[in-house]
C-alpha cells in the first residue's frame, strides 16, 4: 500500500492545498469567554508545521445570543475574539498552513456539562432538542433572518481576517441540521414541511447570503451528516434520489465542497454499492467532497468518548477508495488531536511512530 497519492496538491477556486489531509473540526473549549488564546494559536500552528493540508477550526459560533452552549467555545464575532482568530491565521500562514473556520450555531441542545447557559433560551426550528423533547424556543422569521445575517457577517469577517475558506457546520443535529431533520423541524411556515426539499430552505438561503458576501471565488464547505448526536442511526436521505433532493439545492446555492461526516468512512451509504457518503455526494452533485470517520484508528470517536482506547490502523481501505476517485480530501480528527505530526509521519512512512487516541488527550492542547 502507498499513501503518496494523499500528498498531491489540490485546487478549488482560490484554495491551494499542498496535500489532501484535512484536520477535522474539533471543539476544544479552551477559549475563555469565547476568545481564542495564544495557546489556541500555538495548537493550530503546530498542525500547520506538521504538514496538514487544510486545517478546519473547531466549531466557532456566530453572533446570536444562544449560539453556544459552553463558555470556552470560541466566538467568531466581537473585537477580542476576532483579534484572537487573526493571531491564529497569521501564525498558521507563517508556517505555510491553510485554514478555514467552522462557523456554528448549536440550535436547541441540552446544557453542557459545565452548567453554563447562554443569556437567552436555545433557539431552533421548533424548539425541540430531540424528537418530542422540548429544550428551547421556535425561531421567528425575524430570528431566522438575523441568524442568516450572523453567518454572512462571520463569513465576511473570515475573509477579511485572511482565512482561506470557510466551513459551515450543517451536521450532527445542530441548528442547520435541526432544520433538515423532520423530528426537530415541525414548522409549517415555509421553512419546514414533509419533504427534505422544503426543509433545505433555511440552509440554502444561508449559503446564498454567505456566497453573496464572500464573492464567487472564495470556497465554501458545508459539513453534513446523516447521523445526529440525538440519534446515531438517523438518515435524512434513505435513497440516492433523496440525497440528490437534499444536496442539489445546496450545491446550487453555492456550496463548493461537501464535508460528509460519517463515524466510520468504510460504511456504504445505500444498499447495492460500496460507495460511502462522500462518494455518493460527489457522484450526485459533481462537487468536491471530504470523507472522514475513524481514518487510521481502530474505534470510532463516540466509543472513544465512552473511554475506549483507539489504536492506529492501516490506511489500505482509505487508499482503495481514494484511488478510485470517491472523494478529494480526507479529514482526520482524533489522530491529529493527539499528535500534531500525524500527517508528516504518514508522508515519511513512520507508521511505527503513530500514536492512538484516548480521551485523556482532551484535557490539554497538545
Ligand atoms: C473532541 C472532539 C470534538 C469535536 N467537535 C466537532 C466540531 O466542533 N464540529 C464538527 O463538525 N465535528 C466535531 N467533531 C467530530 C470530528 O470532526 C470528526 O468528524 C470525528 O471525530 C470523526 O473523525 P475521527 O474518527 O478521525 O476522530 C468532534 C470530534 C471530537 C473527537
Amino acid at each position: 500500500m502507498t499513501t503518496h497519492q494523499l500528498f498531491q496538491p489540490f485546487e478549488l477556486k482560490s484554495l491551494r492545498l499542498k496535500n489532501r489531509i484535512v484536520m477535522a473540526p474539533m471543539t476544544r473549549s479552551f477559549s475563555p469567554d469565547g476568545v481564542p488564546t495564544s495557546q489556541v494559536a500555538d495548537y493550530y500552528a503546530r498542525r500547520a508545521q506538521g504538514e496538514v493540508g487544510l486545517i478546519i477550526s473547531e466549531g466557532t459560533v456566530v453572533n446570536r445570543p444562544s449560539s453556544s452552549y459552553d463558555a470556552g467555545i470560541p466566538h467568531f464575532y466581537g473585537e477580542k475574539a476576532l483579534h484572537g482568530w487573526k493571531d491564529v491565521i497569521d501564525r498558521v500562514h507563517a508556517l505555510g498552513g491553510v485554514m478555514a473556520p467552522q462557523l456554528w450555531h448549536v440550535g436547541v441542545v441540552a446544557p453542557g456539562t459545565s452548567g453554563w447557559l447562554p443569556p437567552t433560551p436555545f433557539e431552533g426550528p421548533s424548539g425541540y432538542v430531540a424528537p418530542g423533547k422540548p429544550g428551547g424556543v421556535a425561531m421567528t422569521e425575524n430570528d431566522i433572518d438575523e441568524t442568516i445575517q450572523a453567518f454572512a457577517q462571520a463569513a465576511a469577517d473570515a475573509k477579511t481576517l485572511g482565512f482561506d475558506a470557510i466551513e459551515i457546520h450543517g451536521a450532527h443535529g445542530y441548528l442547520i441540521d435541526q432544520f433538515f431533520w423532520h423530528p426537530t423541524n415541525q414548522r409549517t411556515n415555509g421553512y419546514g414541511g414533509e419533504t427534505l426539499v422544503k426543509r433545505v430552505r433555511f440552509a440554502a438561503e444561508l449559503i446564498r447570503a454567505v456566497r453573496k458576501v464572500v464573492g464567487p471565488d472564495f470556497p465554501i464547505s458545508l459539513r453534513i451528516s446523516q447521523w445526529k448526536l440525538q440519534d446515531y442511526s438517523a438518515k435524512l436521505a434513505a435513497t440516492p434520489q433523496e440525497m440528490r433532493a437534499w444536496l442539489a439545492p445546496l450545491a446550487d446555492a453555492g456550496v463548493d465542497l461537501f464535508h460528509c461526516s460519517q463515524r466510520r468512512f468504510w460504511e456504504p451509504e445505500f444498499d447495492g454499492s460500496d460507495l460511502n457518503f462522500a462518494g455518493w455526494a460527489k457522484k450526485l452533485t459533481g462537487k468536491s467532497t471530504i470523507t472522514v470517520g475513524s481514518i487510521g484508528l481502530s474505534g470510532d470517536f463516540l466509543a472513544a468518548f465512552q473511554g475506549e482506547h483507539s489504536i492506529p490502523c492501516r490506511l489500505d481501505e482509505l487508499m482503495r477508495r481514494f484511488d478510485r476517485g470517491d472523494f478529494d480530501l480526507v479529514a482526520v480528527g482524533r489522530p491529529l488531536l493527539s499528535d500534531s505530526e500525524w500527517a508528516r509521519k504518514i508522508h515519511e512512512g513512520r507508521s511505527s511512530e503513530l500514536v492512538g487516541f484516548s480521551k485523556e488527550a482532551l484535557a490539554t492542547l497538545i
